[in-house]
């Protein structure tokens, strides 16, 4: 969602903070803008509707606005729709036109979040004379900072913090001052921001990928939290106005990781990466013993004690990271036999209902950002519950909050559909079920379990190389209106997930449904052609998918049958059959989602459709 950057050092602004929002569009986006000063002078905003290139168009990339202190943004419409008024940067002074051009302004800010209250603010500030020229919380929260600033006159920290006292919601806040040439005000709660500091030069930024080429060295400023930045120094305070010392922390990601390298989308290089951050994850968890290889979760700070006291698990997450955690209730109930309860976050935050004291609520995520995700982890910890995070992004806010925390290496995500961040997660929940099960003492075959999850990453690497049918395939199918994923346990888990990665980058509407599930209602839309995509890896349960494939394809459906090598031989009853290398039952989830995650990839690129930004979705979801 909408992404913000931040300048001020020796350079001009306006390149960088152009360049900083190129490496954010990735969050979706339908407006940007930024503002800059030269100076003392007055803050020059520029805004467009739509992509970036129509910023850069308009501001010859940045060069034509001088000055080296200046904030831009990428917005996500909320409140308000896509237009140029709309978009950010908003003014405090009361201007006609869309808060574009130099305007006579006390402040000017971006704001990424919601604010709940802005009506109510809103009323008050039109009380107090301001007007209008936008739909946006934004343009209230600057107004209420301008307001605040003149009736303390006590500077812009003091202005900031009575400013958060008032509102309701989540920000990430950037302001400049009209009295405070070379510097910008920032303030956070419950939305992501980092500083990036050299000897110079400040950055600011919602995500890592936007300062990258520049600095690896970053705050990370908490909740609640204020800063002050200017040319190379960055100053922390707290609500009361006390300031508060923090250390730079070193990211470990290097600049070339978030690039495309070679590759047309960047959702094909994180396919073909899987690989590789597969075995990074497992590497990090797994160490050999006495020349065995065992689980140590001790990085995450976990051990048998902790783990022998749960009595039940929660799986708390959203979108992709929910069908992690939809396929890891099956696997963790079986190998660990504790009861597993999954839910989406966006529905567990508001459970009214008691919770076991000793259970362990998981919750996943891509970014740590995800505001259901983390308002479920939070709600969890003020009921006591233990809580263990699986994350992929260093220091982000639920990795932070959580007790426990499993980082996954996967490295930048960069397309908004999720792959390798999907299939670290999945690993790491392969070792929590075998590691519990272990310290629960269910587990008779711990070696063997350790043996064939290190084997994965090599055969998700032989899985990709079935590429050129798929593509084949991919073109046959671009044009279908309807796509039907079937299967049960972790198939269905598979297909959760292979239905979801079509219809977000392909926009062709596709369900995925327990395939016993299916004569009771979806069997009525089956018509002659209809593609129906079973997943049949689980040996229970093979012959019982399959016959539910054949009532679709007596009705006219044509057959894609996804199945597990040198097992079964589908190909009698199926029209199209994909193979993903033989392992482990409860582990075939990390194969069959790769034939799906490349079907996916090449019916959007068919389509021409704009893979790696799809329509309306965000990678970071930072509001309910
Ligand atoms: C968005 C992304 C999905 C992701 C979900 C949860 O919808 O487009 O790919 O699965 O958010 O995000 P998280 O960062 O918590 O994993």
């Amino acid at each position: 969602m909408c992404g913000i950057v931040g300048y001020i050092g020796n350079k001009q602004a306006g390149p960088i903070l152009l360049e900083g929002l190129s490496k954010l569009e990735y969050r979706g986006y339908d407006s940007a803008g930024i503002a800059v000063r030269d100076g003392e002078n007055e803050a020059e905003v520029v805004k467009s509707l739509g992509r970036l290139a129509n910023l850069e168009e308009k501001t010859d990339s940045g060069k034509a606005i001088p000055g080296n202190c200046g904030i831009g943004h990428t917005r996500w419409a909320t409140h308000g729709a896509p237009s140029q008024s709309n978009a950010h940067p908003h003014v405090s002074g009361n201007c006609t036109g869309s808060g574009s051009g130099k305007v006579e302004s006390l402040v000017v800010g971006v704001h990424n979040g919601i604010i709940e209250n802005y009506q109510e603010l809103k009323a008050k500030m039109e009380r107090h004379g301001y007007a209008f020229y936008s739909q946006t919380d934004t343009e209230v929260l600057i107004k209420l900072v301008d307001y605040y600033y003149k009736k303390y006159k006590v500077g812009p920290i003091d202005a900031l913090a009575k400013t958060i006292v008032r509102v309701r919601g989540s920000y990430a806040l950037a302001v400049m001052f009209k009295d405070y040439p070379g510097k910008i005000f920032v303030a956070r709660k419950d939305s992501p921001m980092i500083i990036g500091k050299n000897d110079d030069e400040v950055f600011l930024a919602s995500d890592v990928p936007a300062i990258l080429n520049h600095t690896r060295q970053v705050y990370y400023i908490g909740n609640l939290e204020m800063a002050e930045l200017s040319a190379g120094e960055v100053t922390f305070y707290n609500l009361d106005g006390d300031t508060v010392q923090k250390k730079l922390t070193t990211i470990e990601w290097d600049a070339e990781a978030a690039e495309k390298g070679g590759y047309e989308h960047f959702m094909m290089k994180e396919i073909h990466e899987q690989p590789k951050v597969a075995m990074d994850t497992l590497n990090k968890y797994v160490k050999e013993v006495d020349g065995k290889n065992v689980i140590d979760l001790s990085e995450a700070g976990l051990n048998a004690d902790v783990l022998k006291s749960i009595s039940q698990i929660y799986i708390a997450a959203c979108g992709s990271a929910w069908h992690v955690g939809v396929q890891a209730q099956y696997v963790i109930e079986e190998l660990a036999d504790i009861p597993v309860r999954v839910e989406l976050a966006s529905e567990f935050r508001y459970r009214k209902n008691s919770l076991d004291k000793d259970a362990l609520l998981v919750v996943i995520s891509q970014s740590g950002e995800t505001a259901d995700t983390l308002a479920a982890l939070r709600m969890a910890k003020e009921k006591g519950i233990k809580t263990l995070a699986i994350v992929n992004v260093v220091g982000s806010s639920i990795a932070r909050e959580a007790d426990y925390c499993m980082y996954t290496l996967a490295g930048p995500e960069i397309s908004v559909a999720t792959t390798k961040a999907y299939t670290c997660q999945l690993l790491c929940t392969y070792l929590l079920a075998v590691e519990l099960g272990k310290a629960r003492n269910v587990v008779d075959v711990y070696d063997y379990y350790i043996d064939e999850i290190l084997e994965l990453p090599k055969k998700i690497e032989s899985t990709l190389e079935n590429n050129e049918r798929i593509q084949w395939f991919a073109s046959k199918y671009a044009s279908a209106q309807d796509i039907f994923f079937i299967g049960r346990g972790i198939d269905y888990a598979i297909c959760l997930e292979g239905s979801l990665k079509l219809k977000e980058i392909s926009y062709i509407h596709s369900e995925a449904y327990a395939a016993g599930e299916l004569k009771h209602g979806t069997i009525s839309l089956i018509e002659e052609g209809t593609l129906v995509i079973g997943s049949l890896t689980q040996s229970d349960l093979y012959e019982k998918t399959l016959s539910n494939m054949m009532e679709c394809k007596s009705r006219g459906a044509y057959l894609f049958g996804l199945t597990s090598a040198g097992k079964y031989d589908v190909e009698d009853s199926v029209n199209f059959a994909v193979y993903v290398p033989k392992t482990d039952e409860h582990f075939s989830g990390v194969l069959g989602i790769i034939p799906l995650q490349l079907l996916s990839y090449y019916i959007s690129l068919s389509k021409g459709l704009d893979v790696d930004k799809p329509r309306n979705l965000a990678k970071s979801v930072t509001v309910e």
